[in-house]
């Protein structure tokens, strides 16, 4: 009898599978870089709250977490969960703000079930009546803040204006591209591949695309520029840096605006020197890094226009979906490949 008790007791116990930063990768990271946990999931006490986690959120500034130098961010302490945006539905809770069956937007990182204090601002609720509850790690979540803050502030493009976008398919790139179309611009994204480029003039509405898969070299894509952008170029949304960039900074008209957003061609340590930064001065361009989290005051003036396209069709998105906790490295490895298709997500549930 004691024995059937006890097996029932421990079948009740829940487990959370996690996956930690096991080593820092040299270079380009590989699946070993990472290791998977199987732990309790320990009771909850007062003012806590359990998630289940659905879906998690891969980005690529995960990889800039994985080395150990400084930067914008504290680096991803090894042997603990990796960092990363979740969004699931409260399975139980001890905090009178959430109530079993609330769908929320955390910071949840690479695991099934997150445990969190209900009495911070870690965890927003959403709501997925109308917006699906994955959007809100895409285009009604960080990315399309990023889009929309790295736009608004630091292009701030005047109608019939020429905006340039790099990773144009992407989470972030395909929504500065609409924004801008909707301000009345005329947009020209750059996507790696064929597939892509029909995505983003056909299906999100750009006016051209070029492919940096065939323009690989700096005068091949600095020509296709010049016949994408006969105006030239007033906005450059910079996602990739290198070549690309490269290429624009010819393109730019005086007085043009660069939002640098990221440079993911560098993440792996490859040097991105600049051609030409002399035509910072010669084009009196301005020039601006950010980072979303440090726009905090802007996020709900961007989420409420995005929420609203979103729930309209104003604004399309497209999702890469890997299925299970197990495949995150490798989704995450292809990520920084361009394996992604739109927004990059692991399924859970
Ligand atoms: N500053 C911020 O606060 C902030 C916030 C979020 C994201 N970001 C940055 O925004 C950029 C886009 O992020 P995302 O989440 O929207 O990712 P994403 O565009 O959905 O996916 C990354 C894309 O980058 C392109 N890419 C990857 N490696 C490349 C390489 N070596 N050369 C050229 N292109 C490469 C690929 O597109 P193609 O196949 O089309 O080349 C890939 O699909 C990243 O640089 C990211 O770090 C910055």
């Amino acid at each position: 009898m004691r024995a059937e008790g006890e097996k029932i007791q421990r079948l009740s116990i829940m487990r959370n599978v996690q996956i930690q930063l096991a080593s820092r990768p040299l270079g380009e990271p590989v699946v070993d870089n990472f290791k998977t946990i199987e732990l309790e999931v320990p009771d909850l006490q007062e003012g806590q709250v359990l998630v289940r986690h659905h879906y998690l959120s891969l980005d690529p500034y995960m990889r800039g977490r994985m080395n150990e130098g400084r930067s914008y961010a504290q680096p991803q302490p090894l042997n603990e969960v990796m960092i990363g945006g979740t969004v699931g539905v409260v399975e139980a809770s001890r905090h009178p703000r959430y109530q079993v069956g609330d769908r929320v937007v955390g910071m949840g990182g690479w695991q099934l079930y997150s445990i969190v204090d209900g009495e911070g601002h870690a965890l927003h609720k959403v709501d997925d009546s109308v917006i699906p509850l994955s959007a809100y790690l895409g285009p009604v979540g960080m990315p399309g803040v990023t889009a929309w803050v790295g736009l608004n502030e630091i292009i701030a493009p005047r109608e019939a204006e020429t905006v340039v976008v790099s990773a144009a398919s992407g989470a972030v790139g395909s929504v500065v591209g609409q924004l801008a179309k909707a301000r009345g611009c005329r947009v020209v994204g750059i996507a790696g591949g064929p597939d892509k480029c029909d995505y983003v003039t056909r299906t999100l509405g750009f006016d051209a695309c070029i492919d940096h898969k065939i323009h690989g070299d700096l005068k091949s894509m600095s020509t296709a520029l010049k016949a994408a952008c006969p105006g030239g170029i007033d906005g450059y949304f910079e996602n990739v840096g290198g070549t690309i960039l490269d290429a624009v900074m010819l393109r730019m008209n005086a007085f043009g605006r660069i939002a640098v957003c990221g440079m993911i061609a560098g993440y792996n340590g490859e040097p991105l020197p600049m051609a030409h930064p002399s035509l910072i001065l010669v084009s009196r361009l301005k020039v601006q890094g950010f980072i979303v989290s440090e726009h905090m005051h802007l996020w709900s003036s961007a989420l409420k226009e995005l929420g609203a396209m979103v729930a309209t069709g104003r604004l399309k998105y497209r999702e890469s979906i890997s299925q299970g906790l197990a495949s995150a490295p490798e989704a995450f490895l292809g990520l920084l490949k361009g394996k992604n298709f739109g927004k990059q997500l692991v399924k859970l549930t």
